[in-house]
């Protein structure tokens, strides 16, 4: 079936933001579909992403007076009207025509900083130069590290206020679901930023040998020492994200991080790693709150948000509920989404007695259901 076309207004049926999924899925090819739904194997860590939040009781709070609260947030030494930002995803012009474009601009009108990948499909500047908020560049280090250097250089001259280094996918994709659907990116829509960079040498192996190891993937895999040389190349302050476990954390900050996103890649890259939420509390035990700690996987409520920063987190990144609405309405969709998150975060805070994000603390989780 052909895709529909993108939505022109958001219908009443549209009330939250799993409602987009549905309207998102008629309107690409079954192939984007794969791409942007899929996770790593058999798709554990994607589903624990969302279950592991249902699985934890909010505590309500009566009484208390709550007015004139807001939900204000300092990162990296700037302020953020809310603690909602939209994660990298690559090539969205798979979802919808304008691509990241779109997504700029639903996120300026909802002013909810940006996260833009490498890969993304509409180049870093030409994103820069449309945004009326603040943007943060992706990095995935390349074979090439001059040409990564030039693309640091790039994202710094384009206004960019962070680098984000992903580090949880030295080896990622490409996905079973998304074989089976045979997807395969369609002309047109290419990593820009990339262009002109000789291509990574092709991964062949050998019959019998590994393969992976020895081959050239895993050869060109950032590792502890690339922190370092990330941080020299420019004053940007460097994110680490895709950590999962307390030591990592503990090494990334000694590393100079400022700030770290738990993260498993929306369950993209190791399958049967653990959902995010579960993962926080021991890594914010260990941060202490040296630096800030965001997260992001399996958030669609208000409610998730509240949870996360219950738990530790200074601020929460979305990727596929803002896909999802970009396919179903562009940036209407986009800010939408944004903004059911907000008005949900803003009523779970009302109904749990808290004025402003510095409230919310562990208290607000049902005794007994804080995960260890
Ligand atoms: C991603 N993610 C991702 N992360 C990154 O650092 N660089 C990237 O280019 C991409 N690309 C990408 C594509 C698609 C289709 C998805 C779904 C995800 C991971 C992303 O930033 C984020 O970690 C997860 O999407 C968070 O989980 P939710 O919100 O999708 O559940
Ligand atoms: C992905 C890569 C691009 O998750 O990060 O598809």
């Amino acid at each position: 079936m052909k895709p529909l076309p993108p939505l022109a207004q958001i219908p009443p049926q549209i009330a939250a933001v799993a409602d987009y999924e549905a309207f998102a899925r008629e309107r690409m090819t079954p192939g984007a579909w794969s791409y942007f739904s899929g996770g790593a194997g058999d798709e554990h860590t994607l589903r624990d992403n969302l279950a592991a939040f249902q699985r934890i009781r909010l505590r309500s709070r009566v009484l208390r007076p709550v007015a004139g609260g807001h939900t204000r947030v300092s990162l990296l030494g700037e302020e953020y009207e809310h603690p909602i930002l939209l994660a990298p995803v690559a090539f969205q012009q798979l979802a919808h025509r304008d691509g990241e474009f779109a997504s700029v601009l639903g996120a300026s009108a909802m002013k909810a900083g940006m996260v833009v990948s490498t890969q993304s499909s509409v180049a870093l500047e030409d994103l820069a130069q449309a945004a009326q908020t603040r943007l943060w560049f992706q990095v995935y280090l390349q074979h090439d590290r001059d040409f990564t250097a030039q693309l640091v250089a790039r994202a710094h001259a384009a206004g960019y206020r962070a680098l984000v280094l992903t580090v949880d996918a030295p080896v990622n994709g490409p996905r079973n679901r998304e074989q089976r659907d045979g997807f395969a990116l369609p002309a047109g829509v290419e990593a820009v930023n990339l262009r002109g960079m000789a291509p990574p040498p092709a991964a062949v192996a050998s019959a019998g040998g590994n393969p992976l190891f020895g081959g050239p993937l895993l050869a060109h895999a950032p590792t502890w020492d690339d922190v370092a040389w990330l941080r020299s190349l420019s004053p940007l302050p460097v994110v680490l994200k895709g950590i999962l476990s307390p030591d990592d954390a503990r090494r990334a900050v000694e590393a100079g991080a400022s700030a770290i996103v738990v993260s498993n890649h929306g369950g993209r890259t190791l399958d049967t790693a653990p959902a995010t939420i579960d993962a926080l509390p021991a890594i914010a035990r260990e941060v202490g709150g040296r630096v800030p700690l965001l997260l992001d996987g399996g958030i669609r409520r208000g409610t998730d948000v509240l949870k996360a920063l219950a738990l530790g987190a200074d601020a929460v990144l979305v990727g596929r509920p803002c896909v999802h609405a970009l396919a179903a309405a562009g940036a209407v969709g986009v800010a939408h989404v944004l903004h059911l998150l907000r008005a949900e975060l803003e009523m779970a805070m009302a109904l749990t007695g808290c004025r402003t994000l510095a409230d919310i603390d562990e208290s607000v989780i049902w005794p007994g259901d804080v995960p260890p």
